[in-house]
């Protein structure tokens, strides 16, 4: 019977508007993800934005917003973010929840807005600092490694409003002042760091601050969040040496749905418009086809001399991604707004949002990267979003061990029979928390149940799901029992 490699890591993941609430608590100013309202079920959630003339409006998370709008709490509306599920108050209570379960790892983002209001302030806020030190501390008391995303899909709105957010030069040091910020009081006590969240797949206001979503734009601002990574990678370095930073991709996989040549052309070109930015932070600068991409989207960037080395010099250390599906690609797909091909399988079955659920894809892309970079990967967000029907005090999640089963299989060959260096594991939400996507609460990952429903209401109280001990188990044998 196989295990996992000895000091595997496996934990959870969760981002701070997602699960911590605490909204308007210990100085923290906004952050544009502020303004994403609960949507509906059949639509994606939207930012709610004011423009110059007091007008008011609303679009989809990754859309453009009007030139000079600014973003706008609406007191009609319900923002499922802004209480999360709680954990800036019940922190204790989740990690000792986290600690019963096994885990060695934690993953958690820092929300830039409780360290810096605006971005623009000369010193970090101490509130701010003090929340995530007594998270950390929490978290080593019971032998969990934190490993800390330091911005996941927001920036502060001011930035956003004043500067166009990262169309601007100026984010980069403002994002290096967090940086530094953090790493001066967590150095010795955090060694995984990534730099940002899911970057092929963020774009617009609510992620990167910016009002337009053209090529243009949109290549630039990622320019910039190349350097300002490169330049946190160099700090942290230098700052906390034996440290590793990562930056996290969606890398859900992709296949062409038939061997037709022109399908094949297809499915290489757009798995490269997702590889384009690990290929640019991991391999040393720009891939030899992002020239084609440019000169297709119109695209001419602007740099500073030294840039480029800089992308050369300082390549991040390891490669983290999330999978939750893999999806089709042929000759005539349209792509989505973030550039993925959302084509279904017709061999794979999905979740109740249709997501399809594919085991065998893990292992294939774990292979996929770790053939690109020989670098260590790990997967820092893995799940199955499903409606569970909470009874006696218990969730009996069946489908959702059936899930991580399949999957933790997978893993265990891609690493045991092709040797694949993956250092970790940590589920999306394993205390349930509020949908990225469409901001309810009943698309649950956790296993642990929180009493939150869609509007908000209930009492918040934890109760472990049968998968709870099922995951215990399979940490406490490091997978030898799955
Ligand atoms: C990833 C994000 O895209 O997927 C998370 O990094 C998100 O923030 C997760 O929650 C799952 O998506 P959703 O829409 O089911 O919450």
């Amino acid at each position: 019977m196989s295990r996992f490699p000895d000091n595997f890591l496996w934990g959870g993941a969760s981002a701070d508007f997602q699960y911590e609430g605490g909204f308007g608590e210990g100085n923290r100013g906004l952050i544009t993800a502020d303004f994403v309202t609960d949507g509906n079920v059949d639509t994606l959630r939207q930012v709610t934005y004011k423009c110059k003339d007091g007008t008011l409006g609303s679009s989809p998370l990754k859309a453009e917003i009007p030139e000079g709008a600014t973003g706008y709490i609406d007191p009609e509306r319900y923002y499922p973010s802004h209480d999360g599920v709680d954990f800036y108050h019940r922190y204790k209570e989740d990690i000792a929840l986290m600690a019963e379960m096994g885990f060695n790892v934690y993953r958690f983002s820092i929300c830039w807005t409780r360290i810096f209001p605006t971005g623009e302030e000369a010193e970090g806020n101490e509130l701010g600092l003090k929340f995530y030190e007594n998270v950390i501390d929490e978290l080593l008391k019971y032998h969990i490694e934190p490993l800390i995303t330091i911005c996941h899909d927001e920036i502060p709105a001011y930035l956003a409003d004043h500067y166009d957010g990262w169309s601007s030069r100026h984010t980069i040091n403002c994002y290096l002042k967090l940086c530094k910020t953090l790493f001066e009081r967590f150095k010795g006590k955090v060694k995984y760091w990534l730099t940002f969240n899911e970057l092929n797949v963020v774009k617009g206001y609510a992620q990167m601050g910016t009002h337009k979503i053209d090529s243009q734009t949109h290549y630039q601002a990622m320019h910039h969040v190349f350097v300002a990574s490169s330049l946190a990678t160099k700090m942290a370095h230098e700052m906390m040496p034996g440290c590793m930073v990562g930056t996290m991709y969606a890398m859900s996989g992709l296949y062409p749905l038939t061997c037709k040549p022109e399908d094949m052309m297809a499915h290489m070109n757009t798995r490269r418009l997702s590889y384009f930015y690990a290929d640019t932070m991991v391999t040393g600068g720009y891939p030899y086809y992002a020239q084609a991409l440019f000169e297709k989207e119109g695209v001419v960037l602007v740099k500073e001399p030294g840039d480029d080395d800089l992308l050369k010099e300082y390549p991040l250390d390891f490669i983290t991604f999330s999978y939750y599906r893999t999806t089709t690609v042929n000759a005539n797909t349209k792509l989505n707004i973030i550039g993925l091909a959302m084509d279904l399988n017709p061999y794979l079955e999905a979740t109740p949002w249709g997501w399809p659920i594919d085991p065998v894809g893990l292992r294939y892309v774990m292979n996929e990267l770790y053939d690109r970079y020989k670098k260590p990967i790990m997967i820092v967000e893995n799940g199955m979003g499903e409606i569970d029907h909470f009874e006696n005090d218990t969730v009996i999640d069946d489908y959702r061990i059936r899930y991580l089963k399949d999957h933790f299989k997978n893993m265990k060959d891609a690493i045991n029979i092709d040797h694949v260096d993956c250092i970790g594991y940590t589920m999306w939400g394993a205390i349930d928390l509020v949908s990225l996507s469409t901001g309810e609460m009943k698309k649950r990952y956790g296993f642990v149940y929180v009493d939150k429903n869609d509007d908000g209401s209930g009492t918040y109280n934890r109760y472990k799901k049968k998968s709870f001990d099922w995951m215990k188990e399979v940490i406490a044998t490091n997978g030898e029992k799955i």
